[in-house]
């Protein structure tokens, strides 16, 4: 096989621990006029310029001035059936569901329809700077092949599911709990581990899967290696209740997944606005990871998810979109609301934190740490370009910046999909704003 270098020369930054652990200092890597290079699609090195140049003799370099290199950002929470019902008006988690999502969703079952809004969900990420998600489709496994179909020819390193729902939900949107086992299963052999790709059992949320269909999803999720699971958990105070009510017999609303065995490494629940310290302990101690979803928690009124508890407990936390739910594909706006989660509740969000949030922070509670969230030799090149000029304000505020964490700050709080210049996955640019 013949070996493909191209090199990267800009300002590029990267999270290489949680500062929660390290502090700031140490928690990040940044070179002010660096280099990454890219060999056959992983990094091969990253540093100052000066170090790495000499040994690039012959090697190709791309130059972007006025820009940072950073990993490509981690989403742990989105729905790409929703994309067309985004931003939808006046309701709170249950009604929001009944009103809109459900009818969007009935959409999929055609196979065209689900084919069609996972292209333009995949360039809606891309063009946000976000390499890889978490997934939900619908209930249609033919919306899960479609989504995969179009990661896999852009070779994305991506995580989605097939919906599993048997109660609660129109008997549109509804499987068996065989139906779902079966269909789930057929979808894993297909996609799990097949390029990029991996398979997450996703039964939608407690309330709308029978005790047989949760007890189904949790043996698949014990029956093959590196599986993910994707639910919802404690986001709304009504949501609680009904699951207090649907199953009275449990201790709590992450109990029930728990006694399903849908709990430990690479499970994903999404919002866990409103948890007790028991369950975070709980979280904590099985290795489950928790999706922080700011604007979709601010939209549906859903509650202030509390950061530094779920830290001091030690829980895996990444930071989601929840598109449909959530107002923008960016992570750059969704940290921009995190820090105003964080300021409503007296707290702080450090922009190296927030970094680390989108980028190795997401890796981790996905355990795909050793793949990506940093340019540690290795691990795949996926990557952003932001560019320090991408609208008049960004750029006049910038140049008052004195100090890397001023810039950073200010370029969380004004960026968008305006500010992603180019995005690489794999090595490959899989999208070029200008
Ligand atoms: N809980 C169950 N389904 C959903 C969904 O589609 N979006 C959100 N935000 N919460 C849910
Ligand atoms: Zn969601």
């Amino acid at each position: 096989m013949s070996t493909s270098t191209h090199a990267y020369r800009a300002a590029i930054l990267h999270s290489i621990a949680d500062p929660a652990v390290v502090g700031i200092e140490a928690s990040y890597e940044y070179f002010d006029d660096g280099v990454l290079v890219v060999e056959n699609g992983l990094i091969k090195a990253v540093g100052h310029a000066v170090d790495l140049l000499p040994t690039l003799q012959g090697v190709a370099i791309s130059q972007y001035p006025n820009a940072l290199i950073s990993p490509g950002f981690i989403d742990t929470h989105i729905h790409f059936p929703q994309t067309g019902m985004i931003a939808s008006y006046g309701e709170q988690l249950l009604d929001w569901l009944n009103t809109y999502t459900f009818p969007t969703e009935q959409q999929f079952a055609d196979k065209a329809h689900a084919a069609e809004v996972a292209s333009i969900f995949l360039k809606e990420l891309l063009r946000n700077g976000t390499t890889t998600a978490l997934v939900f489709g619908t209930v249609h496994k033919q919306s899960v092949d479609a989504f995969f179909e179009a990661c896999e020819v852009l070779n994305l390193r991506m995580i989605a599911g097939k919906v599993m729902m048997d109660r609660n939900a129109p008997d549109y949107l509804t499987d068996t709990p065989e139906s779902s086992y079966a269909d789930s299963r057929e979808l894993i052999e297909r996609w799990h581990g097949k390029g990029r790709l991996h398979y997450a059992v996703t039964p939608r949320f407690a309330p709308t899967s029978s005790p047989e269909q949760l007890s189904l999803a949790g043996e698949l999720f014990q029956q093959y290696p590196d599986l993910y699971m994707h639910t919802h958990l404690s986001e709304n105070r009504q949501e609680i209740e009904w699951v207090k009510g649907l199953f009275p017999e449990r201790k709590g609303y992450l109990d029930v997944y728990d006694h399903y065995r849908l709990i430990g490494p690479r499970a994903v629940f999404a919002h866990g606005v409103h948890l007790c310290d028991d369950e975070c302990k709980r979280l904590a101690e099985t290795g489950s990871a928790v999706a922080f979803c700011p604007t979709s928690n601010l939209f549906l009124g859903s509650g202030l998810f509390d950061l530094p508890k779920l830290e001091a407990h030690g829980v895996r936390v990444g930071l989601g979109t929840d598109v449909g739910a959530g107002t923008s594909f960016s992570q750059l706006q969704s940290l921009n609301e995190a820090y105003k989660v964080m300021q409503l509740q007296g707290k702080k969000l450090d922009p190296f934190k927030s970094l680390y949030l989108a980028t190795l922070g997401g890796a981790r509670a996905l355990y795909l740490d050793d793949k990506i969230g940093n340019f540690a030799q290795g691990k795949d090149a996926d990557f952003v370009v932001l560019d320090y000029q991408a609208t008049p304000l960004l750029s006049y505020r910038l140049a008052q910046a004195t100090t890397l964490a001023e810039k950073l700050f200010a370029l969380i709080m004004l960026g968008d999909d305006r500010a992603i210049k180019e995005t690489f996955a794999a090595g490959n640019s899989v999208h070029k704003r200008d």
